[in-house]
């Protein structure tokens, strides 16, 4: 079981930021990831489409032979995961937004949060706002056009920064010296949100916190792969396989295969 493959999913290719946190911290693990880009996005759809998807995109990894299966999406993890981990039989570890390092860090006690309508307005996000959020100033803003322009490919253009500056503006404005991207999508956009932000402000995405969870699960279920060889990456989309090849290649860092996701689950 320990060699099987960590299952991961998100509504598009937003989750390989997180699977190239895996990747690193868990270099022997085999991999399995789908982007459900035939469904993107997610932010503007009903819990109970998004909850459809997370169960078919669940029961393809499980064919996989997945012994764990990460939600790399915070918008499926609040409309999703509460129903796949009480009836999925592996382990499910979810992604939200870093409120808590976020609030540890700041020095000016004003935190902003940038992530899609439907995780901000989120009943999970609320409980993590009364949580972590006391004696700071937290502010949100939800982001409709950026998961998009990922899924695009476009992580530079004057438009993608123009957006970037449109949802972070009023968040420095106030004052804010940290900002949450609180959408897996968003770390791609690194680069050009220190550029519109400026080095002053830091930067918090979930990645590491995610491998470290799925570490402990893996560990207490006894379910790392302690083989030595490489680890495998698979990767499938539920959207037009020719042209993710490209994007996923882009992303990942170097050329990768992408498989159309089956029928059945697309
Ligand atoms: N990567 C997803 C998240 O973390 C984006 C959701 C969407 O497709 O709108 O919320």
């Amino acid at each position: 079981m320990s060699a099987a493959p960590i299952g991961v999913f998100d509504s598009g290719v937003g989750g390989l930021s997180i699977l190239q946190a895996i990747r690193a911290a868990l270099p022997h693990e085999n991999l399995c990831y789908v982007a459900d880009s035939g469904h993107v996005p997610y932010g503007t759809k009903t819990p109970e489409y998004l909850q459809q998807r997370a169960i078919a995109l669940t029961q393809f990894l499980l064919t996989q032979e997945a012994k764990a299966i990460v939600v790399a999406c915070n918008t499926a993890t609040v409309a999703a995961v509460r129903h796949l981990r009480t009836t999925v039989p592996i382990p499910i570890i979810a992604v939200e937004p870093a409120v808590k390092p976020a609030v540890a860090v700041t020095k000016t006690g004003v935190v902003g949060v940038i992530a899609t309508a439907t995780t901000l307005t989120s009943k999970q996000f609320l409980s993590l706002l009364e949580q972590f959020g006391a004696g700071v100033t937290i502010l949100t803003q939800a982001c409709p056009h950026l998961v998009h322009q990922v899924e695009a490919g476009d992580l530079g253009s004057s438009m993608t920064r123009a957006l970037i500056h449109q949802y972070t503006s009023p968040i420095l404005a106030a004052g804010a010296d940290t900002l949450v991207l609180g959408c897996t999508h968003y770390p791609f956009l690194r680069p050009l949100i220190h550029e519109v932000v400026g080095p002053e402000v830091m930067v918090i995405d979930t990645g590491a916190a995610v491998t470290r969870q799925v570490f402990n699960v893996l560990k207490a279920k006894h379910l790392l792969n302690h083989n030595q060889q490489p680890g495998q990456e698979h990767f499938w989309t539920s959207g037009e396989a020719k042209s993710a090849q490209t994007l996923f290649s882009t992303l990942w860092g170097q050329p990768v295969q992408v498989q159309a996701l089956p029928s059945g689950f697309a």
